[in-house]
C-alpha cells in the first residue's frame, strides 16, 4: 500500500525523508537499513548526519545493506558506491565498519559475491529499505525485464541508465561501468517498509508507472504495488502525472 507525500522543495523532501526513517530509529536501538545510493537519498543522509551531530543519537549497532555496486571498479575508486557510503554518510555517523555492507563488485567470481550476499542479507530483516528510482523505473539496479522474484544478481546496465549517471562521470557514458551486482526485486520486497524518494520531471513517468499502471516486469517498480507499507516521498516534478 502506498502513502504519497508531494513537497514544494528539495529540503522539505529530506525532511520528510528523515521523519519517516526517524520512526524507524526510535523504535529500536539496532534497526537494520536497507540503503541506496543516487542523488535521491543524499538529502536525507545529511538529515541523519545532522540528528547524529545535534542529538547525539548513536548509529553504532545499525546494521546496514546497501542495494547494488557497479561491476570492474574497485571500492576505492571515486564514483564505486561503497566509496559514495562512505563520502555521504558513514564517514559522519558511529556505525562500525563490521555493520556496513555493500555488494562486491571487484571480484572475479561474481556467482559467488551475488550468493554470498543475498544469504547475508537473509539473516536479518530489514526494518527500512530506502529506494531511488531510475528514470525507465528500475530500483536498485533491476532493469526492466527483471523477474520480480529475483534476488542478488548481476544486472547489464541500460543505456539510460548509463547516460542518467554519466553525470557522476565526467558526463562521459564511456566511463559508466555496463554490469552491475544489484539486490532483486524479491529481495528488496522482504523489507518492512519502504521509503522512496523521487525528484524532478525526469521520473515522473516512472513514477506514474509504479503507482498507477499496470504491475508489469517493464516497470519494476510496479512490483511495490504488492508491498504492505511504502512511503513515497515526490517533489512537484516528480509527481506532475499523479497529482
Ligand atoms: C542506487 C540505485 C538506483 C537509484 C536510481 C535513481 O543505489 O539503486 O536505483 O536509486 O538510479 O538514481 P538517482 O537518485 O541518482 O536519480
Amino acid at each position: 500500500m502506498f502513502k504519497v507525500i508531494i513537497k514544494d522543495t528539495n529540503e522539505e523532501v529530506s525532511r520528510a525523508a528523515f521523519n519517516v526513517m526517524k520512526e524507524v530509529l526510535d523504535s529500536k536501538p539496532n534497526p537494520v537499513l536497507g540503503l541506496a545510493t543516487g542523488s535521491s537519498p543524499v538529502g536525507l543522509y545529511k538529515e541523519m548526519i545532522k540528528d547524529h551531530e545535534e542529538t547525539g543519537r548513536s548509529y553504532k549497532d545499525i546494521i546496514t545493506f546497501n542495494l547494488d555496486e557497479y561491476v570492474g571498479i574497485p571500492r576505492d575508486h571515486e564514483q564505486s558506491y561503497y566509496t559514495f557510503m562512505h563520502e555521504n554518510l558513514f564517514n559522519y555517523i558511529d556505525c562500525p565498519e563490521e555493520n556496513i555492507h555493500v555488494p562486491e563488485g571487484n571480484t572475479d567470481d561474481h556467482e559467488k559475491a551475488c550468493v554470498d550476499y543475498e544469504n547475508a542479507l537473509k539473516q536479518h530483516v530489514v526494518d527500512i529499505q530506502v529506494l531511488g528510482i531510475g528514470s525507465d523505473g528500475h530500483i536498485a539496479f533491476n532493469e526492466p525485464g527483471c523477474p520480480f522474484d529475483s534476488e542478488t544478481h548481476l544486472m547489464e546496465l541500460t543505456e539510460q541508465t548509463r547516460s542518467d549517471n554519466a553525470r557522476f562521470f565526467d558526463g562521459d557514458i564511456n566511463q559508466v561501468p555496463t554490469l552491475s551486482i544489484t539486490q532483486g526485486l524479491g529481495s528488496i520486497m522482504r523489507a518492512k517498509k519502504i521509503l522512496l524518494i523521487a525528484t524532478g520531471a525526469n521520473k515522473a513517468d516512472a513514477v506514474w508507472g509504479m503507482l498507477k499502471g499496470e504491475k508489469t516486469t517493464d516497470c519494476p517498480a510496479s512490483i511495490l504495488q504488492d508491498h504492505a507499507d511504502v512511503t513515497v516521498i515526490l517533489d512537484r516534478a516528480a509527481a506532475s502525472r499523479i497529482a
